[in-house]
């Protein structure tokens, strides 16, 4: 969920809206507002979007209230319906909430009765009704004293009629941040709704409560101590987290890509193209007695894992496993001070790869995190960082932060590699060079645009599609089909291609689409047979391979050839046309490419 409040000299109203767009990604099954100014506190929500909302809050005239609370919602308790939609209010407490309170049910037993109950079906009201119950004029009371019965993930923003402008926060996992401008305090889930207003912000600490008003921020701990935080600074402004005339964010960030990997690698590697993760304060000798890697991650991050598992795989000859973060995270995994423990997020706050970080740091593990924004949970929680330099991203499916990740991941296996000496220094300065060499292949393979496009308007009626592919290309499949499905709902899958004859070819019929994937020339005979199965059956083949490669024409109806570059650097072109026939083939089908049904950007819920 997207969660904002401001309150200062200028009217609210916009503000919230403003900011309320700009983090809609989050969430966007329904949106409300609160104002609050002495007197007049006013509420509106609406199932839907924000615009929505707009119209509903533009059939009032009178709202000048310069202090307020929004709410995005993705819905977890409770139905999409306008009274389960944020703020909620009970008896003097308004509030907003991004998480899930898991013992809710526990506490509205014991909050009913017959004169006081919900009337929403949310986990958020029920917090509302405990703070109320709780208060007695104290609100740092009030709220420390409801904290501690609540069992779950939260951030919350917290109006009191009876102190009309100011904003009271709290959270536990879900992220805030914060900043106090000449114009007021605002407060957002996310730093995108604050760029407009600075580019120096504070986390708010976990389990603290911090109070807002026009004129500062107060943080306090538990002990009602005040507490300085720590201010952060972003490197992007306000353009970064716009269209820029592209028509989604989506097809901005594809081609963004070339900048995203380069202020990734390039600040990170010497005069001698060595790399150096000295600027990272990451140490070499955690890479000393490794000997045994675990990456864990979610959807797309967990995809740009599979690559890194095969590169160190490679490089070191260490096992690396690679963990679906919300599976880990129940398992006995086997982790120990020998173990190094890789988590990759973009948000550095979905909810599962941070409990395995923890699980991680309990095991007495090495954790180093590859995160894509600043001072976010998982990359203050860990060891080490190794920040992705994309930029914020705002389509829900992931794109420049996957070629981002992957980067650190090349960047890392090459470093670790060098530092056990699996690989010579010149051995490292040629993986390094090449390694540079992917910008402009990048650059080239987005030129393929309007060609992909035109093959993506051939698949807007296709039910099924599968994707195959061996070894790195298998790895990118999984990240292509994903990419597919989530936002053009045609239903995909991506198969290791020599496993097809054991189930999967029984689904290819006639017309059937097939993306098969062939990059790697150790096993490209074997592909080009597997190929040669699927277009037997009567599939549709699109065939993605380097610019080197001699095809015969009859093994694929539509072909895609990607920059030549060497095998092992392969999966960022493929990447990119993946991620471009994705996008295009969703746009023709009339799918909202960047806020796909159900689904949402951070995921800081289990
Ligand atoms: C959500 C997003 C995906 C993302 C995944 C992991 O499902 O829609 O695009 O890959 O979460 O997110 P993270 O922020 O941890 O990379």
């Amino acid at each position: 969920c997207g969660i904002i409040g401001f309150t200062g000299q200028r009217e609210a109203k916009n503000i919230l809206i403003d900011g309320l767009k700009s983090l809609e990604y989050r969430g966007y099954d329904s949106a409300g507002i609160t104002l609050s100014g002495r007197d007049q506190f006013k509420t509106i929500k609406t199932v839907g979007k924000v615009s929505d909302l707009v119209t509903k809050v533009n059939e009032f005239s009178d709202l000048k209230q310069t202090s307020g609370i929004g709410h995005t919602r993705w819905a977890t308790h409770g139905g999409v319906t306008d009274q389960n939609a944020h703020p909620h209010t009970h008896g003097r407490v308004t509030l907003i909430h991004n998480g899930i309170i898991e013992n809710y049910h526990e506490l509205e037993m014991e909050l009913s009765s017959a004169r006081k109950h919900p009337i929403s079906q949310t986990d958020s009201e029920i917090v509302a009704m405990l703070i109320d119950s709780l208060y007695d004029g104290d609100a740092f009371h009030a709220i420390r004293e409801a904290v501690k019965k609540l069992e779950g993930a939260y951030a919350f923003c917290i109006l009191f009629s009876e102190e009309p402008g100011t904003i009271y926060c709290v959270r536990n996992a879900s992220p805030l941040v914060a900043c106090h401008v000449p114009e007021g305090s605002i407060v957002a889930s996310d730093m995108v709704a604050l760029i407009k207003f600075s580019k120096d912000y504070f986390v708010l600490p976990e389990h603290h409560i911090a109070r807002l008003t026009k004129e500062d921020i107060t943080i306090y701990n538990m002990d009602h101590e005040e507490v300085t935080p720590n201010l952060l600074h972003v490197n992007w402004d306000i353009t970064a987290a716009q269209k820029n005339g592209y028509p989604h964010f989506m097809l901005k960030e594809i081609f963004e890509q070339p900048e995203a990997i380069r202020s990734t690698i390039l600040p990170r590697i010497t005069m001698d193209n060595l790399p150096d993760l000295s600027v990272d304060q990451i140490p070499n000798r955690i890479f000393e007695k490794v000997n045994r890697v675990i990456i864990t991650a979610c959807g797309t991050a967990m995809h740009a894992g599979l690559i890194g598992r095969a590169l160190i795989e490679k490089l070191l000859r260490i096992p690396v496993v690679v963990e679906i973060a919300s599976e880990f995270r129940y398992q006995e995994p086997i982790m120990d001070e020998n173990t190094l423990v890789i988590t990759i997020s973009q948000s550095g706050e979905t909810a599962d790869t941070l409990a395995s970080l923890r699980l991680a740091k309990e095991a007495g593990a090495v954790t180093l995190s590859i995160v894509n924004v600043k001072g976010s949970t998982i990359a203050r929680e860990s060891d080490y960082v190794l920040y992705t330099h994309a930029g914020p991203e705002i389509a829900v499916a992931s794109t420049k932060a996957y070629t981002a990740q992957l980067s650190c991941l090349y960047l890392l296996s090459y470093h670790f590699a060098y530092l056990r000496r699996t690989i010579t220094k010149e051995q490292c300065a040629e993986y390094i060079q090449e390694l540079k060499s992917v910008i402009p292949a990048v650059e080239q393979t987005l030129q393929l645009d309007k060609k992909i496009d035109a093959i993506g308007k051939n698949l807007i009626c296709k039910e099924d599609l599968f994707f195959i592919g061996r070894g790195l290309d298998y790895a990118l499949c999984c990240e292509g089909s994903i990419k597919l499905k989530e936002i053009s709902y045609i239903h995909s899958e991506a198969y290791a291609a020599g496993e097809l004859k054991h189930g999967t070819l029984s689904l290819i019929t006639e017309g059937v689409p097939v993306v098969a994937l062939a990059t790697q020339s150790k096993v490209y005979p074997k592909m080009i047979s597997n190929i040669r199965e699927v277009k037997a059956r009567g599939a549709e083949v699109i065939l993605i391979t380097n610019e080197r490669q001699e095809i015969n024409r009859e093994i694929y109806d539509y072909h895609i050839a990607l920059p030549n570059t060497s095998d092992i650097l392969a999966p960022f072109t493929a990447a990119i046309a993946m991620q471009l026939l994705s996008y295009y083939t969703s746009v023709h089908r009339g799918s909202n490419v960047d806020q796909p049904r159900n689904l949402a950007k951070a995921v800081t819920v289990e």
